[in-house]
This record gives structure tokens, C-alpha cells and sequence, in this order.
């Protein structure tokens, strides 16, 4: 039988953290939901100590939405930080942090320089770590599709794209968690690729919006250039089992 463990999930109770949660619960781990709103701050510090005293891993799916780039840099580094010295204090074993497929190649995106930051504070701290990198979540899909709207037209950039279903993300970290630490990074993905602009068009139609899609090399990602494969990973990757179409099904 596996040996119950206590993990904290930063973040606990937001979308991906409390999958987390429930999948740790659901094999017998105790599992804490940690956010500001429950009295546990990355960012300040406040309730850290406590929460961790007796804690295996961490799994840090913390967020900050924002595209002012030394806001979302000062969130995410201070908060890394925050979290890997008071691990270290507290003698927790791994650190786990979800960052986002290629973000060193996209630091033009105010928000991904943000996440490079959050990585580099993780590897320096010597803290023992894994950095799991997924792609967008099937979930962010309509947040991308509203983003490119403009005058009756969603126009995206002309690349790849493997979007991810949080279930999948929320699992992947859990076993990354309960494994040992690999001091670096692996990338996830969803288990289909194609188009940009096939994956918002899927997307749109099963909402029975019937707006046009169009792709264009000249569109951006949030102010970051991007080529082909700019939101997909190299070779060697984790797949993720839920395909768009039974995700939007369920
Ligand atoms: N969206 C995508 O497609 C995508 C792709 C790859 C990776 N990611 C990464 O996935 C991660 C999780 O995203 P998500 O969508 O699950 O986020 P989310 O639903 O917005 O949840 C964010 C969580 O962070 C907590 N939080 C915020 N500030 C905090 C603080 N100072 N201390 C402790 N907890 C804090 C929030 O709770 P409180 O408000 O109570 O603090 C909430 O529980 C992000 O880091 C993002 O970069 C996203």
C-alpha cells in the first residue's frame, strides 16, 4: 500500500489546483487547498510555515492574471521564492511548478516572461523541483477565442496548437509530485495536434457560433512573435488522453 502523504497544493482552490486536491484526496493523501483567500499567501508569506510543517511536496498551480510585465514578474518570482525557502525550512522533499510549453521562446508575452521568471526562481533556489510545462487548457480555449474576436472575425495566428484538458494537467502533477524530483523540466500536451485556428473553429461550433476563423501569419501571441511550432512542444512529451472533442462532449 502506497504511504499516505501530506502535499500542498498552492493555488488549491483554483481550477487546476482543485482537481489536484480531489485527486489526491481520492488515493488517500492529505491534501491542503492553499490560496490567499484561505489565510496562505505566496506572494506575502502569510500562513506558509504552518501549512507546510509535515508537508512531502508542494505543487504550486498559483495564479495571477495580467499582462503588466513587472507585476506578473514580481507575483511570480517573489512567490517562488516565498514558497522554495520556506520548503527548504520546512525539509519538504519536491517542489512542483506548472509553467507553459516554450515559455523562454515567447518573453515578448508580458505573462510568459512572468512564468520565466517564476521557473528561474525555482532552479536557482536549490530546492529540489520538477517544472512540468503544459500547453493552453481546452479550458482557456474561449478565453482565445474572445481574445482574437474583432469585427465579426476571429483571427488567429497561422501555427500549431495541442491543447491540454485540466484533468489531464491536474494528473500529470499529482504522479510528477508523488515521484521523485528530476531537478528539470518535461513538457505535456494534449493528445491531438493540428491548426490554431481548427481547434478555435471546433471550439465555436459546438457553441453554434457560427463567426468566421481566420488564420494570419501576422497575428501574435499576446505580443509575443511566433513561428509553427511556437505553443507546441519538441519531440519528447507527456501525452494527455482527453481529446477537445470528448472534452466539449463531457
Ligand atoms: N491557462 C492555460 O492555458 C495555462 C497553460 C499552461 C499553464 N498554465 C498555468 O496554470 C496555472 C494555474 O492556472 P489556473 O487556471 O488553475 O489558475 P486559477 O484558476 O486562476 O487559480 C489560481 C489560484 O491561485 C491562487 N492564488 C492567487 N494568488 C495567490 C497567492 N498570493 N498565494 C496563494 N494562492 C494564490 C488563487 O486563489 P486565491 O485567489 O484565493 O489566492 C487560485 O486558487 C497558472 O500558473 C498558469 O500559468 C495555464
Amino acid at each position: 500500500m502506497t504511504k499516505m502523504k501530506k502535499i500542498v497544493v498552492i493555488g488549491g482552490t483554483g481550477l487546476i489546483g482543485s482537481k489536484a486536491v480531489k485527486l489526491l484526496q481520492d488515493a488517500g493523501h492529505e491534501a491542503v487547498a492553499a490560496s490567499s483567500r484561505n489565510g496562505i499567501n505566496a506572494y506575502t508569506g502569510e500562513g506558509l510555515e504552518a501549512a507546510l510543517t509535515g508537508a512531502d511536496a508542494v505543487i504550486d498551480v498559483s495564479n495571477m492574471m495580467s499582462f503588466d510585465k513587472a507585476a506578473i514578474t514580481d507575483f511570480f518570482e517573489t512567490s517562488s521564492r516565498n514558497l522554495t525557502s520556506a520548503e527548504r525550512a520546512a525539509g519538504v522533499r519536491h517542489h512542483v511548478l506548472l509553467s507553459i510549453v516554450n515559455a523562454d521562446q515567447l518573453t515578448a508575452n508580458p505573462y510568459m516572461a512572468g512564468k520565466l521568471a517564476q521557473e528561474e526562481a525555482v532552479v536557482s533556489s536549490g530546492q529540489a523541483y520538477t517544472i512540468v510545462r503544459a500547453t493552453q487548457f481546452h479550458e482557456f480555449i474561449e478565453t482565445l477565442a474572445g481574445a482574437y474576436a474583432a469585427d465579426g472575425v476571429v483571427k488567429v495566428p497561422d501555427i500549431h496548437f495541442q491543447p491540454i484538458a485540466a484533468d489531464d494537467v491536474a494528473a500529470t502533477l499529482v504522479e510528477a509530485a508523488l515521484g521523485e524530483p528530476k531537478n528539470g523540466t518535461v513538457d505535456l500536451a494534449g493528445p491531438e495536434r493540428a491548426t490554431f485556428k481548427s481547434f478555435i473553429r471546433a471550439y465555436l461550433g459546438s457553441k453554434s457560433d457560427a463567426r468566421p476563423v481566420a488564420a494570419d501569419a501576422a497575428v501574435d501571441y499576446f505580443g509575443a512573435p511566433v513561428v509553427t511550432g511556437s505553443l507546441v512542444p519538441g519531440e519528447d512529451y507527456i501525452k494527455g488522453r482527453i481529446t477537445l472533442t470528448e472534452w466539449l462532449k463531457a
